[in-house]
């Protein structure tokens, strides 16, 4: 799977957003070495803090399944309409990835549309970060 069907899966997703609130759809495709791909969108909620992130979505779908190794996450987001600016992680979605992934080669790429996008590692968007090494 090429870095381009994996974000034209991350757009598909965003499409399902559920944003009452802020408004701003975000969507991610989630890569797993066996080439499987999760699906997820950001979920939000009346009391705000329930609201969960595209990029946590698709993790929690893809662990409750039982799936463990992961190869890249894309990322979209942006306000109704194509998006017109990269979307990064937040830093809870950072940890969670920190969890499952290796920082040296978890790639995460975050897309303006399937032409324009960046890719960095897991490390390089949480430098010195804390997991399941550490204990
Ligand atoms: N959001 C994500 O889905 N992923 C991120 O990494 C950053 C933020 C969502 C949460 C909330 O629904 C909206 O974007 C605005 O913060």
């Amino acid at each position: 799977m090429d870095n381009k069907e994996l974000i034209r899966m991350a757009l598909e997703a965003r499409e399902q957003a559920y944003v009452p609130y802020s408004k701003y759809m975000v969507g991610a495709a989630l890569l797993t070495k066996e080439s499987k791909v999760y699906k997820g969108c950001n979920i939000e909620n009346a009391a705000y803090t329930p609201t969960n992130c595209a990029e946590r979505t698709a993790f929690f779908k893809a662990v409750s399944e039982g799936e463990r190794n992961f190869e890249a996450i894309a990322v979209v987001g942006g306000y109704k309409g194509a998006p017109v600016d990269y979307a990064y992680p937040c830093g809870v979605c950072r940890q969670v990835m920190m969890e499952f992934c290796n920082p040296k080669s978890f790639r995460i790429i975050t897309a303006i549309s399937e032409e324009e996008y960046l890719e960095k590692t897991l490390e390089e968007i949480l430098p010195h970060g804390f997991g399941p090494e550490n204990l």
